[in-house]
This record gives structure tokens, C-alpha cells and sequence, in this order.
């Protein structure tokens, strides 16, 4: 508080007009749905981001981002879109996803005498998804003469496809690896005091990260994928927004291709060629 006891400027709230502008500008350029609960969860995001450009008042960062558009401003966007995301992810998250690669995806493509495979994580966050998918498909194909695979990997967020790009995790966040990929494809340092691993040149070669919005009309991706992962983004997107996504993804696969959601996630599938074959998989017929 200021001498006279008025709010100083970084003490004053983001009023309720530039709570809706944040939201409303956020739904409609990423699809995240912001509900009034998450105010706080929004204004201490947005908090962060203005620390580090220097900016003590929410209300003035939203005049800076809406009104005065300035040449930033395209950038500053991009920031506070990385701000607003949740990239939680981990290695062999929701497992039986990769057990149901293993043991029916991956063998069906070998029979049907396919000599590629081409996946796509769709939310990638920071790497543990697709970096899980290369282990399992270079593990696949080493065992299988003559297969080869490749990996895009897209996300909305810089910040964490660059942490993804380095290829670099904390040694803990490897625990759910089992030890003999661990071995294959998890680098350790040679240094005993380094706590960080490190993916193996082998399977980075093997994945493409970019940057892609799923609220785009089109996405500038092949449309013979095998596998599309589409996991734990959906619970984040308003009800318009979860339902065409799924549709715009699901030609992208090939026929027989599969769309994978997170468990907690569920498509609407009236008029898409997709029927549910196990728990959050589905195969475009
Ligand atoms: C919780 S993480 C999920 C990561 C991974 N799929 C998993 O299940 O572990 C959600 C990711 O979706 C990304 N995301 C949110 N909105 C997006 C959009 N419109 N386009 C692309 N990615 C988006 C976020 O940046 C975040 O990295």
C-alpha cells in the first residue's frame, strides 16, 4: 500500500474487464477455456510473464497486449500463450497406450508388409510423449529388419519445444523408462555431479518439432499417419473446440490409422470414421 493508503500499482488486481479480455483473446487463439474459477490461476501466470519484462501492473500489461499493439506485440503473444499453457507430461505416461502399440499397432503394420512408420504427437509438451513413442518404434524396428520410423512432434508452446529440442530431463523424470531402453537410449553424463540424462543422438535424429496451433484451420501435416497421439489437451479446450479438432485430426490418418486420447478424454463421433477399439484408441475405418 502506497503513504496514504491507496493501492499501489503492483498491488492492483486485473479488474474483471481485462480478466474477459485475457480469456476470451486466450480462447480464441489457442482454444483453452478459462473459467471465472481460474482467475487466480490466470492473474498469477500473467503475473510471472510481466515480471520478466518488467511490468508491475496486470492492467497495464493487458493495455500494452490490446490497445496499443505495438511492434512486440505479435511476440509478447507468443509469451503469454507459453505463459497460459500446462505442459505437465511425463515418460510412459498413461502406459497402456504404449502397450497397446506394442503389442497390436506395431506388429498389425509389419504384417500388412508396411516398411515405415509415421506417428504424430500432437500436444508434445516438453518431449516425454514422443520421446517415448522413438524409443518404442527404434526398439521396434532394430528387432525388425528393413522398418523404418519418424516422429512430428507439435505444440503450441516455445518454451517447452525447445526444452524438447535439447533433449535434456532430469535423471528422476526417467524412472518410468524400463532399464533396457533406458539403456539403449538414455544418456548419462560422465560427470557424477550432473543429475541430468540426455535422449540419444539416435532418436532425436528421428523426431520433427514444430510449432503448430490445433485451433488452425488446416494443419500443414501428411495425412498418412499411423498413430496420432492427442493426449490431455482436449480437457483444456471449450466443447466446440474438442469436438473439431478430433474431426480436422482424424484425417490425418491414414485408413486403419489410430487417434489416441488421454483417459480422462472422450471424442464425439457422429459422422467421423472413427470407432472406439480399446480404452481412449480409436481406428479410422
Ligand atoms: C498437459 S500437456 C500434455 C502433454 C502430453 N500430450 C501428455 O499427455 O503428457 C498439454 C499440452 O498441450 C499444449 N497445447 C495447448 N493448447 C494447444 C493448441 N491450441 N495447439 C497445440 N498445443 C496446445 C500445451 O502447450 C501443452 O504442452
Amino acid at each position: 500500500m502506497s503513504a496514504v493508503g491507496f493501492p499501489d500499482q503492483e498491488d492492483e488486481p486485473l479488474s474483471p474487464h481485462n480478466f474477459d479480455r485475457l480469456t476470451t483473446f486466450i480462447k480464441d487463439y489457442c482454444g483453452i477455456h478459462l473459467t471465472d474459477a481460474k482467475h487466480g490461476m490466470l492473474e498469477g501466470r500473467v503475473r510471472r510473464r510481466m515480471r520478466a519484462i518488467g511490468i508491475t501492473n496486470p492492467n497495464d500489461y493487458c493495455r500494452i497486449v490490446f490497445d496499443e499493439k505495438g511492434p512486440n506485440v505479435e511476440s509478447e503473444i507468443t509469451h503469454l500463450i507459453d505463459a497460459v499453457t500446462t505442459n505437465k507430461t511425463d515418460f510412459f505416461r498413461e502406459a497402456t497406450h504404449f502397450d497397446y502399440l506394442c503389442q497390436k499397432i506395431l506388429p498389425e503394420i509389419l504384417a500388412s508388409g508396411q516398411r515405415h512408420i509415421k506417428i504424430w504427437s500432437a500436444a508434445c509438451s516438453i518431449g516425454a510423449e514422443p520421446y517415448t513413442i522413438a524409443m518404442l518404434l527404434d526398439d521396434f524396428c532394430r528387432k525388425h529388419h528393413g522398418l523404418t520410423y519418424s516422429v512430428l512432434a507439435t505444440d503450441i508452446c516455445i518454451q517447452s519445444l525447445e526444452k524438447a529440442l535439447t533433449g535434456r530431463y532430469p535423471e528422476a523424470m526417467v524412472d518410468p523408462v524400463p532399464p533396457d531402453l533406458r539403456r539403449h537410449y538414455v544418456m548419462r553424463s560422465s560427470d557424477p555431479d550432473c543429475h541430468e540424462v540426455r535422449m540419444s543422438p539416435k532418436l532425436r535424429s528421428n523426431i520433427a518439432f514444430a510449432r503448430m496451433n490445433l485451433m488452425d484451420e488446416h494443419y500443414p501435416a501428411p495425412r498418412d499417419f499411423d498413430v496420432i497421439f492427442l493426449r490431455n489437451v482436449l480437457i483444456y479446450f471449450d466443447k466446440p473446440t474438442q469436438v473439431k479438432v478430433p474431426a480436422k485430426l482424424s484425417s490425418h490418418l491414414r485408413v486403419g490409422g489410430y487417434l489416441i486420447l488421454g483417459h480422462s478424454e472422450s471424442v464425439r463421433r457422429d459422422g467421423l470414421p472413427l470407432h472406439p477399439v480399446a480404452n481412449t484408441v480409436f481406428q479410422r475405418r
